[in-house]
This record gives C-alpha cells, sequence and structure tokens, in this order.
C-alpha cells in the first residue's frame, strides 16, 4: 500500500492546526501509520530539503523549519502521495485553492502548514529519514473495507 510523509511545520503547530490536518487525512480515508511531535535539528533539516540546498531560500527553510516542533506522520492509502499534494494546495498559499488546507489557513509561502512527499522516490527517502522501520505501525482498520 502506497505511503507518503506528512508533516506539519512549526507554523502549523503554533497556531493549533495538528488536528485540522489530522482530521483532513483521517477524514479522507486514509490511515495513520506512525506520528511524533519533534524537534528538529539543523542536520536533519538539510537532509530533509538536501534537493534545495543551491536555491537561494534555502537557509531561511532551514531557520523555519528547526525553529519549533512539528508534526512529522506517515500515512497510506491508495494514491496517498498525489492525494495529499491536492488536498495541501499548491506550495504558495496565494495560490492555493480554498477547500485545501494552503488554501484556507495559509498566506505565505515559507510559513505555509504543511509539508508533503511529491513523488513515490522522495516518499521512500523522506519516510526512511523521518522514521524508524519499528515506528511504521501494520494494523488492521475494519473501516477501509468501505472506502
Ligand atoms: S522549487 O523551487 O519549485 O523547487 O521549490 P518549491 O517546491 O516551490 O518549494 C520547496 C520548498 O521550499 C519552500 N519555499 C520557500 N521557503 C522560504 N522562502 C521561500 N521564498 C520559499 N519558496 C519555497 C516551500 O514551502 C517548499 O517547502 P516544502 O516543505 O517542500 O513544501
Amino acid at each position: 500500500m502506497e505511503k507518503t510523509f506528512i508533516m506539519v511545520k512549526p507554523d502549523g503547530v503554533q497556531r493549533g492546526l495538528i488536528g485540522e490536518v489530522v482530521a483532513r487525512f483521517e477524514k479522507k480515508g486514509f490511515q495513520l501509520v506512525a506520528a511524533k511531535l519533534m524537534s528538529v535539528s539543523s542536520e536533519l533539516a538539510e537532509q530533509h530539503y538536501a534537493e534545495h540546498k543551491e536555491k537561494p531560500f534555502f537557509g531561511e527553510l532551514v531557520d523555519f523549519i528547526t525553529l519549533g516542533p512539528v508534526f512529522a506522520m506517515v500515512w497510506q492509502g491508495p494514491n496517498v502521495i498525489a492525494t495529499a499534494r491536492q488536498m495541501m494546495g499548491k506550495t504558495n498559499p496565494s495560490e492555493a485553492l480554498p477547500g485545501t488546507i494552503r488554501g484556507d489557513f495559509g498566506v505565505n509561502v515559507g510559513m505555509n502548514i504543511i509539508h508533503g512527499s511529491d513523488s513515490q522516490a522522495s516518499a521512500e527517502r523522506e519516510i526512511a529519514l523521518w522514521f524508524d522501520e519499528a515506528e511504521l505501525l501494520s494494523y488492521e482498520k475494519t473501516i477501509n473495507r468501505w472506502i
């Protein structure tokens, strides 16, 4: 079953949006298989955003994600990677449609509440970076037969 890495960024945690984000993914029908509230070291932030190392905003990105706790999660379900990206909305909240998480709650391209893996390869890389294998739970959710 497809899995993706989703993170409520420090602005989302500070604004009390963890429950809102989790509720949207639960109500959609995806299954939570791992979650933790955690501080992010500069090393982890730099590894996570390694592909953006040459971008002018890289330093800002690393500083921001290490500012305060993040809520890191792994969600599972059919086409969860692409669907989660749709639920999040465009990176720049001013372009994100109403009804999406960034469209409903964000105003700033840097502080845009949520991160989600953008491909199968990045989902695998990010899940392995943020979670130990033992932290990913496998359990049956009987409601899945109705989805
Ligand atoms: S790019 O250039 O298209 O590859 O970048 P993009 O995918 O749009 O964004 C990658 C992540 O960088 C964040 N970002 C920024 N942070 C701070 N300042 C500026 N100007 C900025 N532009 C983009 C953006 O929120 C993305 O974070 P994640 O966590 O991957 O969504």
